[in-house]
């Protein structure tokens, strides 16, 4: 029950970017029970707490993180019928792709295209996943959680979770509650109409299409980007294996900005017509630009090295580690990417991975006289 706590332990074999020291003091929760236990030692010892899942969204600072780190592992997957639903209840330590491909071997739609996305169950709430047309706020039901100050358990509904683009409230406050389980409710059945054009396309039509295509189509296509990332500590297979995924998220902005941006990108000759900037309308009248977009058009390519950090050679949106890489140089090569872009489009660029270490500086923008040139 009690686990074991560790001094000491090396965290950048733990997560996909492979940076970072060690923590102070670790341990792993293999049941909600040894979370709860772990979180009150913390308590009692006055340890500040770091949560760790599958490590592919977090970036260690290079010193090391002080107090508890807890690795959450617990494992669990049950379902039940739910009126013409079936809700399923996942232990946060599952690994995210284990449990999309169990959820279609058992005909249950609603996650097939979040194949391949790295990282534990756990997670996936906190910034809301998504990717193809998907994301996980589409199918939760609720969340169960502990809270780090109290110990208390609280289920949060899908509402009290507040889910964006990439966002919740519990990625507001990092470090207030940690996940324990997730419930989807999820449909039998071939996969609904699909929204995404790319997964379309691949599929050969928007219509309904069966489970296993759709999450084989999508783990073709994030293979094609290098986004399926290797489990942390298998070392690196490919040369953009050390990653995390995109490292900003797409941002948005209003109407009369993006307008802006597109005819920057026509009057400079990056694209012949205003339609090539690729784009999307949100609810709220704003428009969704790709951030990996900008940051190719604001000069840097795919490839792009700066000494043993560099961008990926697929895609210019996932910033990756090379052999000798630090966590500071990841950093200034984020800021380096951050500035181009800002200068070029007037657009701020977000960072997708959590930090785990001292607070950094806010970023400033550079001093740009119009900042939408
Ligand atoms: N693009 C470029 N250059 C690049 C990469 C992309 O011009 O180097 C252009 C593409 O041509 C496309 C547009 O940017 O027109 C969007 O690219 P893509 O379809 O690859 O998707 P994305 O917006 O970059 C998002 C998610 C991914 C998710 C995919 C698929 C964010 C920040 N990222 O990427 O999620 O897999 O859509 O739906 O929302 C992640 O969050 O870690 C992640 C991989």
């Amino acid at each position: 029950m009690e686990p074991e706590i560790l001094r000491g332990v090396p965290l950048a074999p733990r997560t996909t970017l492979g940076l970072g020291g060690p923590a102070a003091h670790y341990c792993e929760a293999r049941s909600e029970a040894e979370l709860a236990s772990a979180l009150a030692y913390a308590r009692g010892a006055g340890l500040p707490v770091t949560l760790l899942g599958g490590g592919s969204n977090v970036i260690v600072a290079d010193e090391g993180v002080p107090g508890l780190v807890v690795r959450v592992a617990s494992r669990g997957f049950s379902a039940r019928a739910a009126g013409e639903r079936v809700e399923v209840e996942v232990a946060a330590g599952e690994p995210w792709d284990d449990v999309v491909a169990r959820a279609c071997d058992e005909g249950l739609a609603g996650l097939e295209a979040l194949a391949g996305i790295p990282g534990s169950t756990g997670a996936t709430p906190v910034q809301n996943v998504g990717a193809y047309g998907q994301e996980v706020a589409d199918t939760i039901v609720s969340v169960r959680a502990l809270d780090l100050e109290t110990g208390a358990v609280r289920t949060l509904d899908a509402a009290a979770c507040g889910f964006r683009y990439r966002h919740s409230v519990l990625k507001e406050r990092p470090g207030a509650l940690a996940v324990v389980a997730v419930t989807f409710a999820l449909r039998r059945g071939d996969s609904a109409g699909v929204r995404h054009g790319e997964l379309a396309r691949a599929l050969g039509g928007k219509g309904p299409a069966p489970l296993a295509r759709v999450r084989e189509t999508v783990l073709a296509l994030r293979r094609a980007k290098s986004m399926v990332l290797d489990a942390p500590g298998l070392g690196a297979r490919d040369e953009n294996a050390r990653s995390a995924g995109s490292f900003f998220t797409n941002p948005v902005v209003d109407a009369a900005h993006a307008a802006r941006v597109v005819a920057l990108a026509v009057q400079s000759g990056r694209v012949a017509r205003a339609e090539d900037v690729p784009r999307w309308p949100e609810p709220d009248g704003r428009t969704k630009l790709a951030a990996g977009w900008l940051v190719e058009q604001s000069g840097f390519s795919r490839g792009l090295r700066r000494g043993a950090v560099g961008l990926s050679t697929r895609h210019a949106l996932a910033l990756v580690c090379h052999e000798g890489a630090t966590a500071a140089a990841l950093l200034a090569l984020a800021d380096e990417v951050r500035a181009g872009v800002f200068e070029r489009f007037g657009v701020v660029l977000e960072r997708e991975p959590v930090w785990v270490g001292p607070p950094l500086p806010a970023w400033r923008a550079p001093d740009v006289r119009d900042g939408s040139r």
